[in-house]
């Protein structure tokens, strides 16, 4: 198993050593953008007139982008040209049909439907499987899950396992659930009314963490005995698999694609954003075992996404999905992968950002309410971060804290900024930029202040709040 010490695992700067080399990119890059660099007083009025929500920011202002890994890849040559294969044919594809192998190949689930992104698997499976009353249990629901699950006038109960709560606890697999809580709810009063288990690998909303197979295992174990569904939400689903490799005793040695399937094995069905691990711009698919529960899931589809053979995708995009989703699980770009991201959070912790560890593999979480201790929660600490990050260096974050994930003035468990990494788009020298400009902001700490709320307190009031800085020097509670 992996040690994940709390040093940072090579130095900052090119060295021959083995440490560099395990981290450097497996591609090398055919086509490039240019990136804009503005100065810090440029973005302080861009901040200003973005009223410092950082989803109102423009692209075009931004250096470095690790606002979300969803949506962001950079795909492959053989991606591109496989675009130019899509056939755009409204009923039966041959796109479609390409698709469909891929993903049976993959999961080994019979039945394979086409989506436009995750969410709206998400509520098609939901509205198929679940009615009014209902539970839903998960290592964590994903906002959109859980907003989907809620819509239906269910309930999305959270049960993460103890280890998760501690962001410095270094157990493998804090992705896991919490088997007894989850036992307890079924033998509760409330067992009769659970719709479905989810587990969503690897768990985003706990801080990317992978889930284990024996954990998987257990979950199907207790499914079965009381009879509830097993579903994944897959939209990490290789890079779950490749740190289940890395670290559940007896799985070294396994190809990624072979953990995956035993993982899609023990599951009922899946739905995955494919804006993930499918390694291109937009798609998803659910995926089931039961034909009847497809067939209903399908008359969803064509009312709210389109025909069976394209559901609500181009052609084009099917091609680059069955590309990706055969790309996704290289070994080579899977060890990459996590490489970097354990690079990054140690080389962040020791900028002096607390991050939390052990580090999963497409964002590393800092923990600015660590960080900002003289910001109450209240008062938004993971804003003040992004902001501080943007102004500095044009670094784009989101803020997982009080502001994303506080509801009826709770606070939020943890003031989490997470810094995602897009698949395949920056090297190693702009995460080092990155890595520069933490330690520049980290040195300004205990100069930044909260942020109140002036404009809408919208549901999910963190895509369109309006902020406004607090003064320095004032009183906190
Ligand atoms: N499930 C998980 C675990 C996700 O991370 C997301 C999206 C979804 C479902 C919904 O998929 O966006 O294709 O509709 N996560 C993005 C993020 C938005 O930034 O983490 P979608």
């Amino acid at each position: 198993m992996h040690e994940f010490p709390d040093t940072v695992r090579a130095p900052l700067r090119r060295t021959n050593s083995v440490e560099w080399g395990a981290v450097m990119e497996p591609f090398r890059i055919k086509a490039v953008e240019p990136i804009p660099f503005l100065t810090p007083e440029k973005r302080q009025q861009i901040l200003d007139e973005a009223d410092h929500n950082i989803f109102r920011v423009r692209a075009s202002d931004v250096t470095i982008d690790l606002l979300t890994d969803s949506g962001t890849t950079a795909m492959s040559s053989a991606q591109w040209s496989s675009l130019f294969m899509g056939d755009e044919s409204y009923a039966g594809a041959s796109s479609y049909e390409r698709f469909e192998q891929t993903a049976k190949d993959l999961t080994g689930f019979p039945e394979i439907i086409p989506i436009h992104q995750g969410r709206a698997g998400e509520r098609i499976l939901f509205t198929e499987l679940l009615s009014s009353g209902q539970i839903t249990a998960a290592n964590t629901h994903f906002d959109s899950t859980r907003a989907n699950v809620e819509m239906l006038q269910c309930k999305a109960v959270d049960l993460p396992c103890p280890e998760a709560a501690d962001l410095t606890d270094q157990s493998p697999f804090k992705g896991n659930i919490d088997l007894d809580r989850l036992w307890e709810l079924l033998a509760g009063p409330d067992g009769e009314k659970l719709g479905a288990v989810i587990m969503t690998v690897t768990n985003n909303g706990g801080g990317g963490q992978p889930v284990s197979l024996a954990n998987l295992r257990s979950v199907q174990e207790v499914c079965q005995k009381y009879g509830v569904p097993l579903l994944l939400d897959a939209s990490r689903f290789a890079e779950n698999a490749h740190l289940i490799i890395a670290r559940e005793p007896g799985q070294e040695g396994r190809s990624p694609r072979e953990v995956a399937r035993t993982m899609f094995d023990l599951a009922d069905g899946c739905w995955a954003s494919l804006k993930k691990d499918g390694l291109a711009n937009t798609g998803g698919f659910i995926a089931l075992r039961d034909t009847e529960t497809a067939a209903r899931c399908r008359e969803l589809l064509i009312a709210w996404e389109g025909f069976p053979t394209y559901g609500g995708l181009a052609g084009r995009d099917l091609e680059a999905l069955a590309q990706g989703l055969r790309e996704v699980t290289d070994p080579a770009y899977l060890t990459y992968r996590a490489d970097t991201a354990r690079w990054f959070a140690d080389a962040l912790a020791e900028a002096g950002l607390p991050v939390m560890r052990p580090a999963g593999c497409h964002a590393v979480y800092a923990d600015a309410g660590r960080l900002l201790p003289h910001i109450p929660p209240a008062e938004f600490p993971g804003v003040a971060l992004v902001c501080e990050l943007y102004r500095t260096a044009g670094v784009r974050t989101v803020e997982f804290g009080t502001l994303t994930l506080g509801h009826d003035d709770q606070p939020a468990p943890h003031e989490l900024v997470r810094l995602a990494l897009p698949r395949r788009v920056y090297t190693r020298s702009h995460l080092e930029y990155v890595v520069e400009s933490v330690s520049d902001a980290v040195g300004r700490a205990e100069e930044l202040t909260g942020f109140e709320i002036t404009g809408p307190q919208a549901p999910m009031r963190h895509f369109t709040a309006r902020l406004s800085p607090l003064g320095k020097g004032r009183d906190i509670q």
